[in-house]
């Protein structure tokens, strides 16, 4: 359990609450690219963190993520024009550039230079890894981009899924630092329709519900490995990584990795930013045509936004039928599952009613470490992890070994891992 006051310090994230100020010390995916597709194109909504803001691309493809709500009498800038570098307010006509600067202000004398005297809130935006990045923190905190491995990769080696999530987003990321739950709730009856890396990771998690857990705390978060199986057949050991402040990357015996970011749109909404990437080829057709279409790792989204198709709105395609037939859940694909069992648990879960036992270590060492960072920010000892990028490279591995022992793993596939041990925070 977790006490409500506790549970209201981790999930509440809007401006002025510590969480809030702890995701505001790193940089966030924002948008795919595809929704500012050019220089002058249409300007977007986008709530994040509680926050009402307008992103546009301006002439020079710049982009400028501002308020959305102009300084002027609070119009929505959603309606503005786009044009000529910057967006202007339709109501009066007042202009705003990428930086919050008004440039022009039609609506009152140039000799009073009331247009040099008005700014507007704006952050820093830029494009990276396939994603676009906001920083909201304070200016002279601005870190530098963080170095996932996948961002680093050229863009082939990688597919990308943004969607919306009805809950907190602690709780979905407390989905993806729970592994024991994918003997239960991903349990198919039939595995012909999974991807080979799936279908292999399905059949571990099948042999052995009751892995043991153990965890490393870390720099950037903790990884840990759950260790399954005997030693006669050898250990299935899975090594996941939590990087602050809710980055997971999720292994599998085959390629590709996943990889997500869970980042609030308010305290009641997420959006999850899912990267699978293969670190040693190309992505092939077959990859991409399964992440698009098939029962793996994101959900199909409605055409035009990021709403999944199997949604609480149509029950998630519950089917009696297919459950009585074996399958867990009798709902269809691997995201559709964890979606509607975290999204039943209401927009924020009611932890002080809960009962955690130790196969919830992980998660349990993920709140207070989150809580301990937020409380140690709001006393002004700032996260040292955002100012050190390439700590966010490592990767997560799923094998198979006789070796019993997490660390002589960890030491034997240290490459593969690539723990930044010999990489400390810059003083
Ligand atoms: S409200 Fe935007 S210019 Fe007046
Ligand atoms: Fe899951």
């Amino acid at each position: 359990m977790l006490r409500p006051e506790d549970n209201e310090l981790l999930c509440r994230t809007g401006p002025g609450t510590p969480m809030g100020e702890l995701f505001r010390r790193f940089w966030l995916p924002a948008l795919v690219p595809e929704e500012l597709p050019g220089p002058d194109c249409d300007p977007v909504r986008l709530r994040l963190l509680g926050e009402d803001l307008v992103a546009f691309r301006d002439t020079g493809g710049r982009i400028g993520i501002l308020d959305e709500k102009c300084p002027h009498r609070r119009a929505s800038l959603y309606f503005g024009r786009n044009e000529e570098c910057g967006l202007r307010c339709v109501y009066h006509g007042w202009k705003f550039d990428v930086d919050g600067n008004c440039v022009e202000m039609p609506n009152e004398p140039p000799e009073t230079d009331y247009r040099g005297k008005v700014r507007m809130k704006a952050y820093p935006a830029a494009e990276w890894g396939g994603w676009i990045w906001v920083y909201m923190g304070p200016k002279d905190r601005q870190p530098p981009l963080p170095e996932f491995e996948w961002a680093m990769l050229a863009p082939e080696h990688r597919w990308q899924k943004k969607w919306h999530l009805r809950a907190n987003y602690f709780q979905g990321f407390e989905g993806e630092i729970d592994t024991r739950h994918t003997t239960f709730l991903h349990r198919f009856a039939d595995t012909s329709a999974l991807s080979p890396g799936l279908a292999a990771a399905h059949g571990n998690w099948q042999k052995d519900g009751m892995p043991s857990i153990h965890i490393r705390p870390t720099d950037y978060g903790f990884y840990y490995g759950s260790q399954r199986g005997a030693a006669d057949d050898g250990f299935n050991w899975r090594i996941t990584q939590w990087i602050l402040p809710s980055n997971s990357i999720i292994p599998h015996p085959e390629y590709p990795i996943s990889s997500r970011a869970y980042i609030p749109i308010d305290d009641e909404n997420s959006f999850v930013f899912g990267t699978s990437y293969n670190p040693e080829a190309p992505m092939t057709e077959e990859d991409r045509d399964y992440l698009e279409t098939g029962l793996g790792a994101a959900p199909r989204t409605l055409p035009g936004g990021f709403t999944p198709e199997v949604n609480r709105d149509n029950g998630y395609r519950l089917d009696r039928d297919s459950q009585r037939a074996g399958n867990a859940t009798g709902i269809p694909g691997v995201n559709n599952q964890d979606r509607a069992i975290v999204e039943s648990m209401g927009p924020i879960a009611d932890r002080e009613n809960e009962h955690l036992g130790p196969s919830d270590a992980a998660i349990i060492a993920a709140r207070r470490r989150l809580l301990g960072l937020a409380r140690d920010l709001a006393d002004g000892k700032e996260p040292l992890l955002p100012h050190n990028p390439a700590m966010f490279g490592v990767r997560a591995i799923d094998i198979t070994t006789q070796n019993p022992d997490l660390d002589a793993v960890v030491e034997l596939y240290s490459d593969k891992l690539r723990l930044p041990a010999a990489r400390p925070f810059p003083s």
